[in-house]
């Protein structure tokens, strides 16, 4: 081989044994609800890990050995800590260190809900002056088919150095279940898209050393539309015993008995819930990723649309049942009542509220005159958001007798295990249920309404 080519020929097989033998360095990028506990699974697989994330604050804090996330224990950042597996920074010049850069970044929507990359474009954009010949780049953001491609490449490409040639591109979406106990970062397979073989094989390789399987596929567009397919269906699904919901109680019957019995059919039949709308950063979100994109081909996402309808119109709707039942129970007006929202994260036993329904049904609440106060076992605090700056900074209070017999009624958003039912249901004199947790633990009542 001639001198120049051998300079600049990359050896996969040498990249796929460091991976195989944990002697590369991974560098995640985005230390939130995703690249937080891949930095730990890979740090845990005995990777050097360098987490790269422009919050100062959370850099800060993971390197004194403490985690901003629930579930994930400060001992266990510590531990990896004391035993020098990872490292964060905020200075994207270190990735030069590293043989991987996965990219965890946010995938929002803009408030126009088209989708906003512009977190997947910076990212990239610090990244370009400090890659070199040899790493693999990994998206693992939920975006629609193209992104990686058509938004990633060239911003990499700025420089001399070539995808597939020189770096290798790759999409791997992220199938984190926070709050799951029966499902860990590793346990979860993941499929695996690459520019071309290499970046496949390579990708493949790392992942195989990260989680229990990967499922390679033959596109970096397949693999993004794996994502969104698998979240589409949740949408879609959710929306329909949504509607169902709607229609059964019209006609006297409870969906979620109904739900109970057609799930013991053993085949062709998948339960989901009912519920007072949609939450988190990606099932309310990443739909209409695929809408926006579905626009270029002139095509029409109409299930898509039709569930972000129904499911959107939940909040609303949960509002209008409390205003029934305190007219028809207690005989009086929500305009002045005291509402006590139970549950404010978007889901059972995490600590996340973005785009929780909880927080959309205390504004609605508070705009008809009503005053509402929140307790979540696991939020302390709502955090700042961008749509919902009226309850910025209130605090959850504490589930006292005091406070459930002060309250007019308690609206259930989430069903947290760490929450007295039992003194919920004794003390408050109306109880709105939309998880139909009071009935499972054998509490609902004729002061429980299910919605
Ligand atoms: N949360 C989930 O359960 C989940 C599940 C599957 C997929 N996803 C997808 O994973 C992606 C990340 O979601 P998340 O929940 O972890 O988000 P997150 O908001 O919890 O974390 C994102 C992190 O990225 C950091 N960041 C933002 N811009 C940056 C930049 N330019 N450079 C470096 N760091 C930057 C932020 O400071 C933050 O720490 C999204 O595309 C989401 O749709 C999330």
């Amino acid at each position: 081989m001639p001198r120049q080519q051998a300079e600049d020929y990359v050896d996969i097989d040498v990249l796929c044994a460091r991976f195989r033998q944990h002697t590369a360095r991974i560098g995640v990028i985005g230390l939130g609800y995703v690249g937080l506990p891949l930095l730990r699974t890979a740090a845990e697989r005995g990777f050097s890990v360098l987490g790269v994330d422009i919050d100062r604050g959370k850099v800060d804090v993971l390197n004194a050995g403490g985690s901003y996330i629930g579930h994930i224990g400060a001992d266990t950042i510590a531990g990896l800590r004391a035993a020098r597996r990872f490292e964060a920074t905020d200075d994207f010049s270190r990735l030069r260190e590293v043989d991987a850069i996965i990219l965890c970044v946010p995938t929002p929507l803009t408030r126009q809900r088209e989708p906003d990359l512009t977190f997947v474009e910076r990212t990239t954009e610090s990244i370009a002056p400090h890659l070199r010949r040899g790493q693999l780049v990994v998206l693992e953001s939920t975006t629609y088919p193209g992104t990686t491609r058509e938004v990633m490449q060239p911003i990499l490409e700025r420089s001399t150095l070539r995808s597939g040639r020189d770096f290798f591109l790759a999409y791997s979406p992220e199938r984190e279940d926070p709050g799951n106990p029966q499902f860990a970062t590793s346990s979860i397979p993941k499929v695996v898209g690459g520019d071309g073989p290499d970046a496949l094989r390579l990708a493949c390789a790392l992942y195989h050393e990260l989680v229990a399987k990967t499922v390679p596929v033959s596109s970096i567009e397949t693999a993004e539309a794996v994502k969104l397919t698998e979240n589409i269906f949740r949408s879609v699904n959710i929306a329909l015993v949504n509607e169902l919901k709607i229609v059964f109680e019209a006609m006297g019957i409870d969906v979620w008995e109904v739900i109970e019995a057609a799930k013991t059919k053993p085949f062709g039949y998948m339960p989901f819930y009912p519920g007072p709308g949609l939450g988190g950063h990606c099932i309310p979100i990443d739909p209409f990723y695929l809408t926006w994109k579905a626009r270029e081909y002139d095509i029409a996402t109409r299930f898509i649309e039709l569930a972000g309808e129904i499911n959107t119109a939940m909040p609303r709707r949960v509002v209008d049942k409390t205003i029934a039942a305190l007219s028809e129970r207690a005989g009086r007006a929500l305009n002045g009542a005291q509402v006590l929202i139970v549950g404010v994260a978007y889901k059972r036993n995490v600590d996340d509220p973005r785009e929780s329904p909880a927080l959309k049904i205390m504004e609605f609440f508070e705009q008809r005159g009503a005053k509402a106060s929140f307790h979540d076992p696991h939020l302390a605090q709502i955090p700042q958001t961008r749509e919902h700056p009226t309850l910025n900074g209130r605090r959850s209070l504490p589930l006292t007798e005091a406070n459930l017999a002060a309250s007019d009624v308690a609206v259930i958003c989430t069903d947290h295990d760490a929450i007295d039912y039992a003194l919920l249901v004794e003390k408050c004199p109306l109880i709105i249920d939309t998880r139909n947790v009071c009935a499972r633990r054998g509490l609902g009542n004729e002061r429980v309404i299910k919605a």
